[in-house]
């Protein structure tokens, strides 16, 4: 498969429609809480958050769309617009439904919609790595319905089908830009990159780092005891396994943080005791 090639955009374009579901968030079978499950819910700290970046991506990929003089591709984008505005739609209805808290947010368009398209593809590929893998923890360790799991199932699933359109359309733009922009074809991805290994190497060998903690673990803190590393990591990585296992092997799948957080996991089961914890107990 050339990368940049018409075939290539017939896959990736062709690959995420297929990968599209109709649903409308009322719709879903969404269980009755009991006050533990609720309380629970209640006290997770990532609703601002998780509403907010949802119901920021769908205008500034819309916008993006706007853009693109491609139909395919054109097409693709504002699917993806309308999987992300959905996703806000999830976070929002869930939040009236079990009276969850949530501040006010407020929504911006950015100037220049593609960088900004760019720059949240890259994220998006980080973030669902580390997501990936929470998901997979909460469902072993919260005492909530398996409904509630189900429906977020499908939004982790619409994730991946988000990064690996991200990568294969991000690649498929540079090829077709010229010499120059072949050229400088990765300063974004390696600034990206960077900043996964820094958070990477963050979460593996400093307890207390920041970067780290709020890449996976200061989640996955609010709700698994005992949480290390190593088990992180590996729920990661299965994951994230698993859930790109169905796309087509000629696309551009993400890499880099699957490596990366292999690299560490591989020194971390190498390292001596730690602040008196041995290698099992880590593991
Ligand atoms: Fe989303
Ligand atoms: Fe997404």
């Amino acid at each position: 498969m050339k990368i940049g090639s018409e075939a290539h955009k017939q896959l990736f374009c062709g690959t995420f429609f297929d990968h599209h579901r109709p649903y409308e968030p009322e719709q879903l079978g969404w269980p009755a809480l009991d006050e533990p499950a609720l309380a629970l819910l209640r006290g997770l700290p990532f609703w601002t958050h998780a509403l907010q970046a949802e119901e920021d991506a769908g205008p500034m990929i819309s916008a993006c769309a706007a853009l693109e003089p491609d139909p395919m591709v054109r097409r693709a984008l504002e699917l993806q617009a309308f999987e992300e505005a959905r996703h806000a739609r999830i976070i929002r209805h869930m939040i009236e439904r079990y009276a969850l808290h949530a501040d006010e947010i407020h929504v911006e368009v950015p100037d220049d919609a593609v960088e900004a398209f760019i720059d949240f593809g890259f994220e998006e590929c980080l973030d669902s790595f580390g997501a990936f893998g929470l998901f997979k923890l909460a469902r072993e360790h919260l005492l909530v319905p398996e409904a509630l799991f189900e429906i977020f199932d499908q939004v982790m699933q619409e994730e991946a089908s988000h990064i690996v359109f991200f990568l294969n359309w991000f690649a498929y733009r540079q090829a077709n830009r010229g010499l120059l922009a072949r050229a400088f074809r990765h300063p974004k991805a390696l600034r990206h990159y960077l900043r996964a290994a820094r958070k990477l190497a963050g979460l593996a060998f400093s307890k207390d780092t920041d970067e780290g903690k709020d890449f996976i673990v200061s989640g996955a803190d609010a709700f698994v005891d005992n949480l290390t590393p190593g088990v992180v990591l590996t729920a990661c990585l299965e994951e994230n396994t698993r859930r790109l296992a169905g796309f087509d092997g000629r696309l551009l799948a993400p890499r880099f943080a699957p490596r990366m957080a292999r690299v560490a996991l591989g020194i971390i089961t190498r390292l001596p005791r730690r602040n008196g914890h041995g290698l099992a107990e880590r593991r």
